[in-house]
Order: structure tokens, then C-alpha cells, then sequence
């Protein structure tokens, strides 16, 4: 039986026709809105800002974790420090000084993998890809690969466990809008992939249900000649990437989603300019995200509505946990000084809850739930 929303548009009292643009004076705009941006929302306009606490107390507050202070890594991917995680995905860091000397395999579901540093090659399977900073690469579950590094490589890692990466629904800007499916890129067998063949002994370490096994064969394994087919894994950088916007909406994290899977998906912010429109606003709106948990981790550039967050940092805001722009972003909410926002930034929507990791209490930052304070040492 198909259901509906019990879902019935009214208005109270003093409230814009058009959320996001003409709050009624002196207000605050705050979204309470169910599927991530697609439900059921009610735009409620306070006299306050809605992040305006004073004390907060208990497990839902907003965590910030600062990734540049993760020092020591294996060899591996299976060896990264596992920051945040539920059933259906696993957010790691890893950063690989040297090549890796065995090869990798991810029985437990699709790898993402997104380049914050670095530089290398990727070997796989299906061929060898150039690896630069800001690429994301997608490898379908049990596919083996291994990274060689040119600039070591720091890497954000996300697993879709027991899942696997697709592209969203582009719906009516159709299917060549934000990317084209042709600026995808794919393992090619070339020259560099035949010379590393060879009668060399290969480990593969398997990873499947959170344990490692080791496969080992007398010759290196990533041997074809050839492939065919429509599984493979994929390359796209965010600089090919071109972001939607309107010139008078400011359009929710929604509009910038890159992949989705189960229970998940990722998301990029890459530069683009404000909106120009005098009465719509130029920052994130406040909001209450009530079915996803929220995870966001800083590559580069200017983070244009959080303040005191630099590139590497990670935050996390719990579903129930309402937020939005910092003080110092608000400032701006209406009058930009620039004329765009260099900011690039991944994404991490989660519609379970999820845990944080044991490694991640040792780079949180714990001032971070007082920073929408305007003073916020007091
Ligand atoms: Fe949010």
C-alpha cells in the first residue's frame, strides 16, 4: 500500500511565502525538514537565532575533529584510523607515505576514495589511473587495487557497507548537468600497467566483515590484458564539477550530491558564486536535518558560513541537532563582500545514526559546540 505524507501547507502568523528569501524583519529562518531536504518542512522564523544556547549538555553535540593531528599510519588502507561509522558506511583517514607493497581488496562493499593530498598512481584490476589531489575514485566491492605515491597521499576514505556508489537522479536539469557521465574516467591498460606484470610474489589482503585475510600468489595478480563490460571503477575530480545555483535561492546541500548509496550519500561544495538577489539569503540556512546525520570534512579553500575551521578538520552534527551559520557568517547572510565562495568541501549525509570511532576522541576539537557563541571562550 503506497503512503503520503500527512502533509497540509499553512501559515501562522508573520512568515515569508518563499523560504530562504524576505524573512520578515529582524527574523531568523529555521527549516524543520524530514528526508534531507525532500520531506515534509516547516520554515519557522524566530526572533533569535536558533543556535543561540548557553550551556549544552549530553551526547548529541556537534563534534569537530581536526585530522591534520592523525600522525602515524600503516601500510594499508585496512590499517586507517576509522573516525565516524554506522552499519551502512565507514569514514577513514589514511595517508600513505610510501607505495603500497601489497594489494588491497574490499570484500565488505564499495570504496571511495577521495584525494585531499598528494599525488600517484592507482593500479587495479581494470588498468592504471593518475591519482591527483582533489580526484574522488570509486572501486566496485572486491576490486583489487593498490596506490603508488609520487607526493604522499592523504586520503578521506568512505565505505558503502554491503553497498555500492551510483549517481543521483538529475531530474529535470538532466542527466550532462553539475557533471557529464563522460568526464568520468576509467582505468586504461597502458604501458606503466603491463610493466608492473610480472613473476613477483603479491599479497592481497582481503577485508571482509572488518577482518583482514591474506592471499599470496607467485605472480603479481593485476594480469589482465583486457576487459569488457559496464562495472569499473571511475575517476572524477571536483574541478569537474560545476555546481548548481540560482542567482536568487540559496539552494540546499541537496543540490551539490555526487554519489549516493545505501543508506547514505556524498555530497561536493566546490566554488561558486553568492546569490545576487537583495532578499535572499547568502549563507546556509538554519535548520534541523531530523533524518540524517550530517558530516562534513574540509579540503581547501575558504569555509565561507563556519568560522575557526581549517582544511583537513571533519565536523559532525547529529540528526536532531539544529545549526547554521556561524556568528561571524551570519554577519554576512544578506551581504556578502565577495563575490563567491572558494570553498571545497565533501559531504557526508548518513540516514542511520552514526558512532564515533575509538581514534577520533584524540583529534576532537571540544570547543567546537561553543563557537556559534558570539564570545565563545565565555
Ligand atoms: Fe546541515
Amino acid at each position: 500500500m503506497s503512503r503520503n505524507w500527512i502533509a497540509f501547507p499553512r501559515t501562522e502568523g508573520s512568515a515569508s511565502r518563499q523560504a530562504h528569501c524576505d524573512l520578515p524583519e529582524g527574523t531568523f529562518e529555521r527549516e524543520l525538514g524530514r528526508e534531507g531536504f525532500f520531506g515534509p518542512a516547516t520554515h519557522m522564523y524566530h526572533r533569535n537565532p536558533p543556535t543561540g544556547w548557553i550551556r549544552f549538555e549530553g551526547d548529541l553535540k556537534p563534534r569537530a575533529y581536526d585530522t591534520t593531528r592523525l600522525g602515524v599510519f600503516g601500510p594499508t588502507p585496512w590499517d586507517a584510523s576509522g573516525l565516524l561509522h554506522n552499519a551502512r558506511v565507514k569514514i577513514r583517514i589514511w595517508e600513505m607515505g610510501n607505495s603500497m607493497g601489497q594489494l588491497a581488496r574490499n570484500a565488505d562493499g564499495d570504496e571511495l576514495l577521495f584525494i585531499h593530498q598528494g599525488s600517484g598512481h592507482l593500479y587495479c584490476d581494470y588498468g592504471h589511473l593518475e591519482v591527483n589531489e582533489g580526484d574522488y575514485i570509486v572501486l566496485p566491492r572486491s576490486t583489487m587495487w593498490r596506490l603508488e605515491s609520487e607526493q604522499p597521499m592523504r586520503v578521506l576514505l568512505v565505505e558503502a557497507t554491503g553497498g555500492a556508489y551510483q549517481l543521483p537522479d538529475k531530474g529535470m536539469l538532466g542527466p550532462h548537468a553539475i557533471f557529464d557521465p563522460a568526464v568520468l574516467d576509467t582505468p586504461v591498460i597502458d604501458e606503466r600497467f603491463r610493466a608492473q606484470q610480472g613473476e613477483d610474489e603479491w599479497q592481497v589482503l582481503v577485508k571482509r566483515q572488518g577482518r583482514v585475510s591474506a592471499i599470496t600468489y607467485p605472480f603479481n595478480p593485476l594480469d589482465a590484458v583486457g576487459w569488457k563490460g559496464d562495472l569499473a571503477p571511475v575517476r572524477v575530480n571536483w574541478r569537474d564539477i560545476r555546481p548548481l545555483l540560482s542567482d536568487r535561492y540559496h539552494l540546499p546541500p541537496s543540490a551539490h550530491t555526487t554519489f549516493v548509496a545505501n543508506g547514505f550519500v556524498v555530497c561536493t561544495f566546490a566554488p561558486r558564486p553568492f546569490e545576487r538577489d537583495p532578499g535572499a539569503l547568502k549563507v546556509p540556512f538554519f535548520h534541523n536535518n531530523d533524518d540524517y546525520d550530517e558530516v562534513i570534512f574540509y579540503h581547501a579553500g575558504e569555509f565561507f558560513s563556519r568560522d575557526n575551521i581549517h582544511p583537513g578538520m571533519v565536523t559532525w552534527h547529529p540528526m536532531g541537532f539544529t545549526h547554521g551559520p556561524h556568528p561571524k557568517a551570519l554577519q554576512n547572510a544578506f551581504e556578502q563582500k565577495s563575490e563567491g565562495t572558494s570553498e571545497v568541501a565533501v559531504m557526508i549525509d548518513t540516514r542511520d545514526p552514526l558512532e564515533a570511532g575509538e581514534q577520533a576522541g584524540a583529534i576532537e576539537w571540544d570547543g567546537y559546540v561553543n563557537s556559534w557563541k558570539e564570545e565563545p571562550n565565555k
